[in-house]
């Protein structure tokens, strides 16, 4: 896999994840085209990467925003060409229970991490097909879009379900035409996620939000800070392009919590009775292993 001198557009590449992505790829010689919503964090991250020798240009976007997305995607073309490599990767984390999350809870949640991944993928991918490169889409979904928490996970967790379903219908679309797809899906990475209230648009108050207690949040904080390292998952998501591989997994401790899910639809599919004692036990391990993000 040769990215040299070859595009990368980069969302949420101003921290965490997508800023591990976009040093990974200035260590490729790609030239990166970063977007984030965070304004300050986007020209530092830039300031930092341009220090080390990369070729840098910065978009500030609101990925929910389609009118600015659209000048974006315009600008972006127009001075560039169709990105190489499309990272989706922007997103943010609330926890909200189905029973009780609010109408601007799924707004939120749902029309970034699921619609501004999608307007990227309308945006760009035409654009990267009508190229004739065959370049690549990485998508960054979670753990929490491979099986489900019963802690309260309910409205990211249905964002991520859909990456993860929208990932694996564009792959199977773009093969043919030579196009690899890659969705990521991680369990607690050390990034800010857990401020993620810190890009809540104006016209969303946190009295509209679901809200957690302090000493909830205090505990995702913990448990996300102790996750693996931003650089670990760029790592692992560059090997998985390389290998054309689609599901990138970073934490392997899920995997009993995949199969015990899988083995209960697949029951279903028998008509067998769920197994209570499988389901229980999958919810215990997966509250062991809480919070997901
Ligand atoms: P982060 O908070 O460090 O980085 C997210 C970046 O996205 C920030 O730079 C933020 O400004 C930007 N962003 C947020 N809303 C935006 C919007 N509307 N438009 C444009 N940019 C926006 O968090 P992290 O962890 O690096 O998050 C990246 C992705 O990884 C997200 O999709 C998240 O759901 C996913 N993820 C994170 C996990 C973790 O434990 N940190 C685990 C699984 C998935």
């Amino acid at each position: 896999m040769d990215m040299r001198g070859k595009t990368a557009f980069i969302t949420g590449g101003a921290s965490g994840i997508g800023l591990a992505i976009a040093q990974r790829c200035a260590a490729e010689g790609m030239t990166l085209l970063l977007a984030d919503i965070e304004e300050g964090a986007l020209a530092r991250a830039a300031e930092d990467l341009r220090a080390g020798g990369a070729s840098v240009v910065t978009y500030r976007l609101d990925v929910a925003d389609l009118d600015r997305y659209r000048d974006v995607a315009a600008q972006v073309i127009a001075d560039h060409g169709a990105p190489y490599l499309l990272v989706n990767n922007a997103g943010i984390a609330w926890k909200a229970p189905a029973s009780a999350a609010t109408p601007e809870d799924w707004r939120w949640t749902i029309s970034v991490n699921v619609l501004g991944l999608g307007y990227g993928i309308s945006l760009f991918v035409p654009a990267m097909i009508a190229s004739g490169a065959q370049g690549y889409v990485l998508n960054t979904a979670s753990i929490t879009g491979l099986i489900v928490s019963p802690g309260g996970s309910a409205v990211y967790s249905a964002s991520k379900h859909a990456v993860v379903a929208i990932s694996e219908t564009l792959a199977h679309e773009l093969r043919p035409l030579g196009l690899h797809v890659a969705v990521l899906c991680p369990g607690s990475v050390a990034t800010n996620i857990t401020d993620a209230d810190r890009n809540l648009p104006d016209h969303v108050g946190h009295d509209a939000l679901t809200s957690a207690a302090a000493e909830e949040r205090a505990f995702t904080r913990s448990f996300v800070d102790n996750g693996i390292t931003p650089a670990a998952v760029a790592d692992q998501a560059f090997a998985a392009l390389a290998e054309r591989r689609s599901y990138v997994v970073t934490h392997p401790e899920y995997r009993d919590e995949i199969a015990t899910r899988h083995r209960q639809i697949e029951a279903a599919v028998r008509g067998e009775p769920a197994s209570d004692v499988a389901l229980l036990a999958l919810a215990k391990q997966i509250l062991n292993l809480q919070p997901l993000t």
